[in-house]
């Protein structure tokens, strides 16, 4: 936005903006590659392009926006990168002032919900906090995905239908099974995209995002910025399907 240009309200922003973008961040070890640069400073670089984006989305009247931080697949990566990505979870939550003065509500989805992580107690007790200093924020909710696997996410539902079926009665159904997930209250996802080229799911969302329109750009994920978004939600705008008023049949 230009300075002094007004910005419109949420409700109109909200209204032509996808209410739940999931992003799979890419190509931050490319991109730093490509400048003889450290794969870590791409990570350091993508963390800080995150914050960034977090506000832009906000912004952009987006209600939800979710982000792949750490895989369950990410702990096979050398261990002097797997500890700098989780060294960066600092970084990001040390945001916390910011974002909670921004009346954004933090959530975490993964390893961390089931009691299963390999994280260290600071890394777990850092996120705890932020999502309990947050609960009562009422503006974008941003979920990080860290430690996190999809196809572990839905074993784990089903871990805990079937528990609540045999001790409570509850139904097997779709609703039940959602409600079972590390985040019930994530709502399906309206668009997926993922940065540096490949159209992969990566073990992400899989249950949430079955629906979502996948838009994948070659932009290595430091770079995303927020034109790339705005592309991105140029793009979901115009694969909403077009409904055709009924037409009289022509006249010979
Ligand atoms: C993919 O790039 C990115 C990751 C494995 C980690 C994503 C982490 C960040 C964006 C930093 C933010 C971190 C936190 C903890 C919030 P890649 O290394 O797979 O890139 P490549 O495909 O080019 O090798």
């Amino acid at each position: 936005m230009d300075v002094g240009e007004e910005a419109a309200p949420l409700d109109e922003r909200a209204a032509k903006a996808p209410g739940h973008v999931a992003i799979i961040m890419d190509g931050n070890g490319r991109w730093a590659e490509g400048r003889g640069l450290p794969r870590t400073e791409g990570h350091r670089q993508g963390e800080e392009r995150l914050a960034g984006v977090v506000r832009t989305a906000d912004d952009l009247g987006i209600r939800w926006l979710t982000a792949y931080g750490f895989s369950t697949e990410n702990w096979a990566r050398p261990k002097m990168e797997v500890d700098f990505i989780l060294g960066l979870h600092k970084n990001i939550f040390r945001r916390l002032d910011e974002m909670h003065g921004n009346n954004v509500r933090i959530r975490c989805v993964g390893r961390a919900v089931s009691g299963t992580s390999r994280l260290p107690r600071r890394i777990l007790r850092e996120i705890e906090r932020s999502v309990r200093t947050t609960e009562s924020n009422t503006g974008l909710n941003f979920t990080l995905a860290f430690d996190y696997g999809a196809r572990e996410e839905l074993v784990y539902a089903a871990r805990n239908l079937l528990r609540a079926h045999r001790d409570g009665g509850v139904p097997i159904s779709e609703p039940s099974f959602a409600a079972s997930l590390y985040e019930p209250a994530l709502p399906p996802v309206d668009l997926l995209v993922r940065t540096s080229g490949e159209q992969r799911y990566s073990n992400f969302l899989l249950w949430q995002a079955v629906d979502a329109p996948f838009y994948v750009t070659p932009t290595y994920w430091p770079d995303f910025d927020r034109s790339e978004l705005e592309a991105a939600l140029e793009w979901w705008r115009r694969q909403r399907p077009v409904v055709h008023e009924e037409r009289e049949p022509a006249a010979d």
